[in-house]
Formats: C-alpha cells, sequence, structure tokens
C-alpha cells in the first residue's frame, strides 16, 4: 500500500492507494455542500457519544440518512430514529447521495446508494482511535459495498493499517474537499486519526467535518 504524501502532492485524479483504496483530491466544493450539512445538524445537532466502555469520545457526531450510527453502552449500532429527538434522521440531501455515488463509481464500486450518512465534528485536538467500519450488515461479505468518505475543513492526519488493531499503520493527509473510498480488500481495515492540528479554516474556522456514507443495510 503506498500512501506517501509527497506521492499524493502530485495527484490529480484518482489515485488508488493501495487494493481497494482511493483518494480523489479536491472532489467537491464544501461551499456547496457546507449549507445542507447545516441543515442536517440544525435538526439533528452533535453530541459527544459515549463508547460502550463508558468513555466520552472527543469527536462529536450527528447522522442523515434512512438509518444513523450511534454508540452508548448497549454497543455500536445503526438506528432509524436519533435517540435525541427520537424522530427519524433528517433525510439525506441528494446532492450529497451523488457526490457520495460518483466518487464510489471513480474509484471503481459502481453500485453505490448509501442510506446512512455519519458526521463526524472535529475541533482542535479531537482524535478518532483505530477501529474498523464492521457494524454494516453486509460488512463481512466480500462483496460488502464500500464506505466513502469527505474532508471538509482543516486538514487531517488519517492512519491506515491492516486487518489487524496490531499491524503497522501509514498515513496520508486529508484535506478539504477530498473524499477517500474503501472497499473490497481495504473495506475492514484498522483506521483512524491524528489529534487535529491547531489551524483556521475559511469556511468552517477551527474544525474539521468529516462525512462517511455507508449502506447500512440492504
Ligand atoms: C471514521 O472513520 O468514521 C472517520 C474518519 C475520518 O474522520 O476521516
Ligand atoms: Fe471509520
Amino acid at each position: 500500500m503506498i500512501v506517501q504524501n509527497s506521492l499524493l502532492d502530485s495527484l490529480e485524479q484518482t489515485e488508488s492507494l493501495g487494493l481497494g483504496l482511493s483518494l480523489l483530491p479536491r472532489f467537491f466544493t464544501t461551499a456547496k455542500l457546507w449549507p445542507f450539512i447545516q441543515t442536517v445538524l440544525e435538526q439533528a445537532p452533535l453530541r459527544h457519544l459515549f463508547t460502550p466502555g463508558g468513555r466520552q469520545m472527543s469527536v462529536s457526531m450527528s447522522n442523515c440518512g434512512e438509518y444513523g450510527w450511534v454508540s452508548d453502552k448497549r454497543g455500536y449500532r445503526y438506528t432509524k430514529v436519533d435517540p435525541l429527538s427520537e424522530k427519524p434522521w433528517p433525510m439525506l440531501p441528494t446532492a450529497l447521495c451523488t457526490l457520495a455515488h460518483q466518487a464510489a463509481q471513480q474509484a471503481g464500486f459502481k453500485q453505490f446508494t448509501p442510506n446512512a450518512c455519519l458526521i463526524n465534528c472535529y475541533k482542535v485536538g479531537a482524535r478518532m482511535s483505530l477501529h474498523q467500519d464492521k457494524d454494516e450488515a453486509d460488512a463481512l461479505r466480500s462483496d460488502a459495498q464500500p464506505i466513502v468518505s469527505f474532508s471538509l475543513g482543516l486538514p487531517a492526519i488519517f492512519l491506515v493499517g491492516g486487518l489487524k488493531r496490531s499491524d503497522k499503520t501509514q498515513h496520508l493527509i486529508l484535506q478539504d474537499g477530498d473524499a477517500l473510498i474503501f472497499g473490497g480488500p481495504a473495506r475492514l481495515m484498522f483506521h483512524g486519526i491524528r489529534p487535529l492540528a491547531a489551524g483556521e479554516d475559511t469556511l468552517l474556522g477551527a474544525q474539521r467535518i468529516n462525512l462517511t456514507f455507508r449502506r447500512a443495510y440492504d
């Protein structure tokens, strides 16, 4: 898996970083997506969830789409209803759904139609420890749908490991407007985000927003 930034810097189009992992630098324009996300967050505000072990996450989260990802002492899972409002999660805006579909297509996954979008908000210092995305119904199947990730705002260091938590990690920088797609052999790779470095994005300020589009259930 080649994930050196010197290599990434010179790339303009889809770059396959290894089997099933692709980066599409500057794939979307944040100014066009941000209003949709703000509308979603007015209906389903960001909140700091607790891990099943009882630790509060440094990243705050919300969702849109038919399903939303949640975590609490009962475990990690997808729900159709926002536990805060007890109402369905806000709809996944069509513009976002279409862009996620196009990103997957460019990475070689033709049939991706997400029905869940997790919104992660990183303030300076927030991080995400190494984990696998495996709460989706098809995650362990060889024909699993990919995960499509969009980065907005401040840049972040994304860690990529292997299929075991103890595998060596490499890193790449995710910048504003980048799409990262992981599917196929990379679908269950361990990944995480280093503590967000201080900075100021012209549109989003001192934060990073990450959207991950998923097919939670068939
Ligand atoms: C995640 O793995 O859910 C988030 C990844 C990211 O913030 O880029
Ligand atoms: Fe993840």
